[in-house]
């Protein structure tokens, strides 16, 4: 396991959800909040591969100002710093903060060193993730919603072709093997360190069969997707919107997630502009998903504005 950048970041509670989504979106591959620091102050570490130094360096005090401005706080009421860690350390670091927790009454996400019982419904299966050193315990609200939009379709679609666009540890790419049966699902990722954890995972799941893992580019895949899942940030959504909606079959459906709640019409208009069409928007906490089906020609320019944003309850345990 190679080694990892570890950033602590200190910062008064109004800035708690800025802080979260700054982290995220400069790339943190796990965010775990720590006990307040002795002057009440929110903490948070994160995990990034190495070699983004630099470039947090610069990026994340940029946004860390115009958080304290918009917030009226301070700017020394916020500490930042960074080390390296050995890479064997990582994991451990994540563990104690997770539990399993069940979304909707077919499947409980669970870490895979859990030893308690569990008493999921009789209809449940019980997903077992360890998302090592990749993002993806599927506890972070962006993952959490589309596994919660995942659950609400289970009885509407039934995709052959499933693509997981930034799969991570392969939490969403199981979720989908399991909540449906008839699918074969392609996951992505940029990151080959991630492509280890989720063939774990796979084989852990006993699941090996029904996915794969792999660094592709989307531009060699052919169409046809019946679903096609990206949690990632709004730059690299806008960045592959037209990739994906070649790949989705004229049936399919999209659910992007990793969006912050006042980046969603963004992408929305972006989206509608290539044919795709909004059908719901999930928010928890200051995050959003957006489930999105290619716009039937009639509806020319349907589907670009809002809806409603229905607030889910997160994880439950
Ligand atoms: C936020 S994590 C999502 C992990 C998991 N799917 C989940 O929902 O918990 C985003 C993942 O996308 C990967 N990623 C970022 N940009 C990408 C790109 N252009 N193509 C493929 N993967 C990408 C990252 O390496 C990371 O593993």
């Amino acid at each position: 396991m190679r080694d990892w950048l570890g950033l602590t970041l200190a910062v008064p509670p109004a800035l708690g959800e800025v802080a979260s989504a700054l982290l995220f979106e400069a790339g943190a591959q796990g965010i775990w909040e720590d006990q307040p620091d002795r002057a009440g102050r929110l903490v948070f570490r994160a995990g990034f591969p190495l070699g983004l130094e630099s470039r947090l360096m610069a990026e994340l005090p940029a946004g860390l100002v115009v958080a304290c401005e918009s917030f009226s706080e301070p700017l020394d009421s916020v500490a930042l710093s960074m080390d390296i860690k050995p890479g064997e350390d990582y994991s451990e670091t994540w563990k104690k903060d997770l539990k399993p927790f069940p979304v909707g009454p077919r499947l409980w996400i669970c870490p895979s060193w859990w030893t308690e019982p569990l008493k999921p419904g009789p209809k449940a299966k019980i997903l077992k993730i360890d998302p090592g050193p990749a993002f993806g315990s599927g506890r972070h609200p962006s993952t959490f919603l589309c596994l919660r939009l995942l659950g609400d379709l289970v009885d509407q679609i039934a995709p052959a072709r499933v693509l997981d666009v930034g799969s991570g540890s392969g939490v969403l790419s199981l979720a989908a093997a399991i909540l449906f049966p008839a699918a074969q699902i392609e996951g992505l990722d940029s990151d080959p360190d991630t492509l280890e954890v989720a063939a774990a995972n796979l084989k852990a799941n006993q699941l090996a069969d029904r996915a794969s893992f792999s660094g592709r580019a989307l531009s060699e895949l052919e169409p046809g997707y019946g679903l096609i899942l990206a949690n990632l940030t709004l730059g690299t959504l806008t960045e592959l919107a037209p990739e994906i909606r070649r790949l989705l079959s004229p049936t399919g459906l999209a659910v992007v997630s990793g969006l912050l709640a006042d980046q969603t019409q963004a992408l929305t208009e972006t989206c509608a502009a290539l044919g795709l069409a909004l059908q719901r928007h999930v928010g928890l906490e200051e995050w959003s998903a957006l489930q999105l089906a290619p716009a039937s020609p009639e509806s020319s320019g349907a589907g670009s504005g809002e809806l409603p944003r229905e607030l889910v309850e997160g994880p439950l345990m």
